[in-house]
């Protein structure tokens, strides 16, 4: 891309000034956004969202299990997340003769409910700016090191101090890049009992093809209960818990949101990166999201085959091949979306607005100046390295599953080469068992067909030195990449489980380890993570650091000097608000999209037997007899689906969306597919969130489930 036509870009500034989008500070609403909030509809006052010393809806909304949102949807621990997000946790539920994935489940009482062991709903209690304690005794002649344990001996220091019960948890995180700093308070509760989750051809509609995809039609949820012990506190499972008594749960309206309308979404937002420079976005955009999702082309296509062929390969493999696609899918979407609508120019458009301004302030230019240039140059230097890292990464952790426990086992391994015979035979049960359990529906000759596939490419793509020759001359002694794959998996004990516990049943550490060192899987890993560990790993950290503290740097200079801007802190898996307005969007010229689906979308989509479009007979006969109860919209259909201009990301699955009241209206679960890129660049015309009426979660649970004793215990309302 060229540099010379930034000037051209100049005309979208004001566009870029305005505040849009933003994952927001509960604590600071008041400061930033009730007003705005406000003139766009809201008619709550911000503590009523977040209040640290008595009941608020913040209440009601707590993480799930580590990488998702819920929300408290009655007075008795009725817990609302995706189906996506209890996808694992259903499927361990299940049997062949219980297929929960494929059939739905619906506990019809409350001893029918399915305890979950390993789910987790962790509530906030508080959350403090804790930034000038954080900061102490750090200055900025400090090398990075010194500063980081510095900040680590704050840290801890306020972890200890920080005022909690027993139960509670205390930790503190880093915003706007390590410029501030936020100390939570946290309570976690681990007995959640599977309530209901819909069938698949519900819960999963539409599938991969129709993921990160508007028009949708999805009914994308699951219920759980939260349960406690009886002085309502987080407990280990045990029959004598009791259901939880929230402080706050979510009424359900059922007016539902029109075009236009205030929404707001609340839940826990994983990762973003709004701020870096135009020269980052462009290497996302032609260099990392392309190798990666070249590596996953390549991994998908292999499952696909297999998966096609054979049922019990597809049982096995439907969840790790949803979760590669996912990823797959999102970078493929963005790279499309920063390039269709200029992402990188629109950067430097406010790049060059940032240089004309510390230009005309000499004590801003003597700080700033080396800003941007450093940050395009450590970005250059940076290229191959990130590249090369992320090929190895994406190709032997993520997507060869074998080189993954190989790795981990690898590890412990150099543990007793480093002498520590003590702690390698201490970790011995965890790590070999850890291994033994990763063979339940492993299929080797899947994992064989993606390891000779991709370690062809690896000999193609990584620089010889970097252990592409290595790759290379280990395929040329046996014949082929087909072949090294033949003879690696027939030989190593990591491929075959009856190898794996006759290996594990030897006595003797030094016994275990030669046998460990001699594994023909092994002795490859060594030779690709060998040139990583001391060659590409090393000088990325390096380089990583440096882009650390020019992003820091970087971040508190626009602080500085857009101070007309309001900034939001990047998501980092905390608690946040976003919020905006029931809106379709024009993805190219000549084509606009509504800004609902309805049941009727679901049946023009029905392909029978279809593994993504099937649709259940059930679900048919109460649309054709257009038994929706008092779940319709007022024109008489049902609703599915619907988009606002919320900005989220992943982690935010499963938040709740509130409408101007507080009232539940809808459940997030995706974004658009042009509006992917989102996490990078946030564009008001075209990025949208994808949320699943609550209108039809609850006419799934009443009508097509006949467990409508559950909306007894919810709290239904229709706000005019
Ligand atoms: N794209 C959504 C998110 O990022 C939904 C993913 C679940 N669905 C799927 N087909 N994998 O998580
Ligand atoms: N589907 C995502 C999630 O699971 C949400 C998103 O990325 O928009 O959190």
């Amino acid at each position: 891309m060229k540099r010379t036509n930034i000037w051209v870009w100049l005309w979208l500034l004001p566009a870029l000034l305005q505040a849009q989008g933003g994952m927001w500070l509960p604590l600071y609403l008041e400061k930033q956004n009730e007003k705005e909030m406000r003139a766009l509809g809201l008619k709550l006052k911000a503590d009523d969202l977040y209040a640290p010393n008595r009941p608020s809806i913040k209440d009601a909304i707590c993480q799930y299990s580590g990488g998702c949102t819920a929300e408290i949807i009655s007075p008795q621990g009725l817990l609302l997340t995706n189906h996506h997000c209890a996808f694992s946790a259903i499927q361990r539920q299940s049997s062949l003769e219980r297929n929960y994935v494929e059939n739905g489940f619906w506990a019809m009482s409350r001893e029918e409910e399915l305890p979950c062991p390993g789910e987790t709903a962790t509530f906030v209690v508080r959350m403090e700016d804790v930034t000038a304690l954080a900061l102490q005794n750090v200055t900025e002649g400090m090398s990075e090191r010194d500063r980081q344990a510095q900040i680590d001996k704050n840290i801890a220091q306020i972890r200890a101090n920080a005022r909690r019960e027993k139960w509670q948890e205390a930790f503190v995180r880093p915003f706007y890049y390590g410029n501030q700093y936020f100390l939570f308070i946290t309570e976690t509760y681990t007995d959640l009992r599977l309530v209901g989750a819909p069938p698949s051809s519900i819960g999963k509609f539409g599938a991969d093809t129709d993921n990160w995809v508007w028009p949708r039609h999805t009914g994308d949820f699951a219920l759980f209960r939260v349960y406690a012990d009886k002085d309502n506190r987080p407990a280990p499972y045990s029959p004598d818990n009791q259901p939880l008594r929230p402080k706050h749960f979510l009424p359900i309206s059922l007016s539902g949101a029109e075009e236009g309308a205030f929404t707001m979404v609340y839940g826990f937002p994983g990762r973003t990166d709004e701020y870096l420079p135009a020269a980052a976005l462009q290497q996302i955009a032609e260099v990392t999201n392309p190798t990666r999702v070249d590596i996953r082309d390549r991994a998908l296509k292999v499952l696909d085959r297999f998966m096609r062929n054979d049922p019990a390969i597809k049982i096995a493999y439907i969840a790790r091949y949803a979760n590669i696609a996912n990823a797959w899918k999102k970078w493929l979407g963005e790279m499309q979306g920063l390039r269709t609508y200029k992402a990188v120019e629109k950067k430097q458009a406010y790049e060059a607005e940032f240089l004309r301004r510390i230009g005309e302030n000499p004590t801003w230019a003597m700080r700033y100046r080396h800003l941007l240039p450093r940050l395009q140059e450590t970005y250059r230097e940076i290229e191959p390295y990130a590249d090369a890292r992320d090929n190895y990464l994406e190709t032997f952790l993520r997507n060869i599953q074998v080189t993954a426990a190989v790795a981990s086992v690898g590890s412990w391994l150099g543990e007793y080469e480093k002498g520590q015979v003590g702690t390698f035979s201490a970790r011995r049960t965890e790590v070999m068992e850890r291994v033994r359990a990763g063979f339940t529906g492993y299929y080797p000759e899947v994992d064989r067909a993606v390891f000779a596939a991709l370690t062809e490419r690896y000999a193609q793509t990584m620089r010889p030195e970097w252990g592409g020759a290595f790759v290379r001359r280990a395929a040329d002694e046996r014949g082929g990449f087909e072949a090294l794959a033949q003879y690696l998996f027939a030989a190593s004990a990591f491929t075959d489980s009856t190898r794996w516990k006759a290996l594990m049943s030897i006595p003797t550490a030094d016994s275990i380890a030669r046998r460990l060192q001699q594994d023909p899987l092994m002795t490859f890993w060594r030779g690709v993570s060998t040139p990583y560990n001391e060659e590409i790993g090393p000088k990325w950290q390096e380089l990583q650091g440096t882009l650390n503290l020019l992003q820091r740097q970087y971040m508190a200079a626009q602080l500085e000097v857009f101070k007309e801007k309001r900034f939001f802190p990047d998501a980092n898996g905390t608690l946040r608000l976003t919020y905006g307005q029931v809106r379709g969007y024009s993805p190219r010229d000549a084509v606009r999209y509504e800004f609902r689906t309805h049941l009727d979308g679901v049946m023009e989509k029905y392909v029978p037997g279809d593994y993504e479009f099937d649709v259940p007979k059930r679900l048919i006969d109460l649309w054709k007899a257009r038994d929706f109860g008092p779940y319709a919209t007022k024109d008489g259909r049902m609703p599915v689906a619907f988009i606002a201009t919320n900005h989220t990301t992943g982690g935010n699955s499963g938040s709740p969306a509130l409408d101007a009241y507080g009232n539940l209206v809808g459940l997030n679960f995706d974004r658009v597919w042009e509006g992917t890129m989102s996490d990078l660049y946030y564009d008001p015309a075209i990025c949208r969130n994808i949320m699943v009426d609550a209108r039809y979660i609850l006419f799934i649970i009443d009508k097509y489930a006949g467990a409508g004793y559950l909306l007894q215990e919810m709290k239904l309302v229709r706000p005019k």
